[in-house]
């Protein structure tokens, strides 16, 4: 690791790294990763975000099926985030105190911002100590098979996971969206003509994406419309997962 890299310059050139060596994390790169998401900033300091490392060879293969993506749970390590209220359940209910606040989509928010907090602490200091991390939203893809695995008790969600490893691969940073489009001052600007976009399509084509370098990449406005126009979403019963788990009841 280059030392003279600073915070913002590694932020500014990261990306999403799928290949890894054959190592796993030692326990004290994965004991300083978990510190950082420990420190992380939390709202109401309620703490509502639970980590669990999946060492199991046999569950991490499940997991792997689930998420259909052949380097998860593969080489480096595996770890899911969860949104947990429960922990602070049992403790309102050892002190005798209700606790219906818990029931809450605010509650629920406030969990949700904890955990993703947290991973992506873990992520910006997995890249400062020279891995590399792809987050695994796919674990949705059979969030009740995830729940059972992990032995989630109600009040928790499992919310993204992370592989995390020694990169073996640098693949090309890929290009976003100019700021024009994306940050304002004081209110919201509708400026998303798609004339505005037809630059960025156009640099977006020329990204090489190691994940299928036969296919060319499509404009980003035309990977827009496909992935929202059609039924792509196949986690429709999300809310009533989370419903299930005693979340969002009001
Ligand atoms: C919440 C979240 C979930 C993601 N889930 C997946 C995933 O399941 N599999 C995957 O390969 N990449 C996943 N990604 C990575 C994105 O595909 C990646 O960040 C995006 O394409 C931009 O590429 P870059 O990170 O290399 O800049 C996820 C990213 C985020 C933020």
């Amino acid at each position: 690791m280059n030392k003279l890299t600073t915070t913002e310059e590694l932020l500014l050139q990261r990306r999403t790294v799928r290949k890894f060596r054959n190592q796993s994390l030692t326990l004290e790169q994965y004991t300083r990763l978990m510190e950082v998401a420990r420190q992380a900033p939390t709202s109401n300091f309620l703490q509502q975000c639970t980590i669990i490392h999946v060492t199991d060879m046999h569950l991490r293969e499940q997991i792997r099926a689930i998420c259909q993506q052949q380097y998860v749970g593969a080489n480096g390590d595996l770890i899911v985030f969860v949104v947990d209220l429960y922990r602070n359940h049992r403790i309102c209910a050892q002190l005798g105190l209700a606790d219906d606040a818990l029931n809450s989509t605010d509650a629920f928010i406030q969990g949700m911002e904890d955990t993703l907090i947290a991973a992506q602490s873990v992520v910006m200091a997995a890249e400062a100590m020279g891995l590399g991390c792809v987050y695994l939203g796919s674990i949705q893809n059979d969030i009740r098979s995830i729940i059972q695995m992990l032995h989630l008790p109600k009040l928790t969600f499992p919310l993204v996971a992370l592989q995390v490893g020694v990169p073996d691969q640098m693949p090309e940073l890929k290009p976003r969206m100019p700021l024009n489009l994306r940050s304002f001052e004081n209110s919201y600007q509708d400026v998303f003509d798609l004339n505005h976009f037809a630059q960025y399509d156009e640099i977006v084509q020329t990204y090489y994406d190691l994940r299928d370098s036969s296919k060319h990449v499509d404009p980003f406005t035309q990977q827009v419309a496909s992935k929202l126009s059609h039924t792509c979403f196949k986690r429709n019963d999300i809310l009533k997962v989370i419903q299930d788990q005693g979340l969002c009841q009001y």
